[in-house]
């Protein structure tokens, strides 16, 4: 089962993108995460959006196709999605085949706040529901206070929050394979 994870920051040292190399350490059995690289991707304009689109945005659009699930794992800014990752769906939405309809996907968030991401991931499942992504809706993974239970680098190092990125993938492993069959 591979997985694409999105990273909603650029940052280095962002702790989203350590929330996703901790997933790719925590995958259960037979599933396996790669990072998309979201910072090519340019600013949407609608005059680039003829027939064939960015060569950044056909990439990764390819990406999402061969995938066969997609974890997000997204900073708040201002209690939203970040620009750079509604920028990114909104370019992947204008490609031919609808590539996120009927990706099954789980959305993970870490935030310096108390709210651990909430508000944001709800703007973002709102997103995927207009792109008609399947997302699994338990476990959440809400990580506040990340600046505590990240290291200098971002890694996570945080028991419990790992523990709780653990089972959310073996849920995301279930959900799969309940949509597929
Ligand atoms: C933030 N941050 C933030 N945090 C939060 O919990 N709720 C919020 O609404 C906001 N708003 C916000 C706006 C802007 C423009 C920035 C730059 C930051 C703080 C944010 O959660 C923190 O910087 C995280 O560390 C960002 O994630 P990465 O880069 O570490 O993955």
């Amino acid at each position: 089962m591979n997985v694409l994870a999105f990273s909603g920051s650029l940052r280095q040292g962002s702790f989203n993108s350590g929330l996703v190399r901790a997933a790719a350490e925590l995958a259960p059995s037979g599933m396996l995460i790669e990072q998309a690289d979201i910072s090519a991707i340019p600013l949407y304009n609608g005059d680039d959006d003829g027939d064939s689109k960015p060569e950044a945005v056909e990439r990764l659009a390819r990406q999402v196709q061969n995938a066969d699930a997609l974890l997000f794992a997204t900073p708040e800014y201002n209690y939203s999605i970040p620009g750079v990752l509604k920028n990114a769906i909104d370019w992947l939405s204008r490609v031919e085949g609808s590539v996120f309809a009927g990706k099954p996907a789980a959305i993970m968030g870490a935030s310096m706040g108390g709210m651990g991401t909430s508000r944001s991931q709800y703007h973002l499942r709102q997103v995927l529901v207009c792109l008609d992504v399947p997302l699994l809706n338990k476990p959440e993974v809400f990580v506040s206070a990340a600046h505590q239970k990240c290291d200098d680098n971002g890694d996570l190092t945080d028991e419990k929050a790992r523990d709780m990125i653990a089972k959310q993938l073996q849920a995301l492993k279930g959900w799969h394979a309940t949509l597929k069959g």
